[in-house]
């Protein structure tokens, strides 16, 4: 696809970063460079996808899922039939299980998936200072910006 027309599809990002604001840094980053809406799924529970041509979904990973708050919002809120792209931050291992299940219920199709290492101080972790500490650093953030810019 040629830019121009890339720049004029509408683009969301519906995100939920609970634990240290991790993904949420990699969206504002993201939305500070590409023509995005953001949408946080744990503030606002509801939105009209309808107009969007591409949709992200970005999420922290818990207990091996995406948020259950953007697991809602998408079962609710997202139409039949969208481009879907995924992004997740993570302290050992991306996982997009829950949220594909969603999406394939929906006739959706994802065409693409960024993850990276996002700092995690749950349980054990935090009695040696954390894992993945630093990140998302710079190089994640232009990783992901680029992810979008791709789409
Ligand atoms: C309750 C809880 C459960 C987590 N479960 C997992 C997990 O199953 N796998 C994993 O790789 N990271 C896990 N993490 C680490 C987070 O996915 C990671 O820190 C992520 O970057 C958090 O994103 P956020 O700051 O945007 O919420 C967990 C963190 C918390 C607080």
């Amino acid at each position: 696809m040629e830019q121009a027309e890339r720049k004029k599809m509408r683009k969301a990002i519906v995100y939920a970063s609970i634990h240290h604001g991790n993904t949420e840094k990699l969206v504002k980053s993201i939305a500070e460079e590409c023509q995005v809406d953001l949408i946080d799924a744990v503030k606002q529970s509801d939105a009209d996808l309808g107009s969007y041509d591409m949709i992200g979904f970005a999420s922290g990973i818990y207990f091996s899922k995406f948020h259950q708050s953007m697991l809602k919002f998408a079962e609710k809120n997202l139409p039949d039939n969208k481009k879907i792209f995924l992004i997740c931050t993570y302290g050992g291992s991306a996982n997009y299980r829950s949220i594909e299940q969603i999406l394939n219920k929906k006739h959706s199709k994802v065409i693409g998936k960024f993850g990276c290492k996002g700092y995690d101080t749950f349980g054990p972790f935090k009695l040696v200072g954390g894992i993945a500490k630093g990140h998302p650093d710079e190089e994640d953030i232009k990783n992901a910006v680029e992810f979008v810019k791709g789409l």
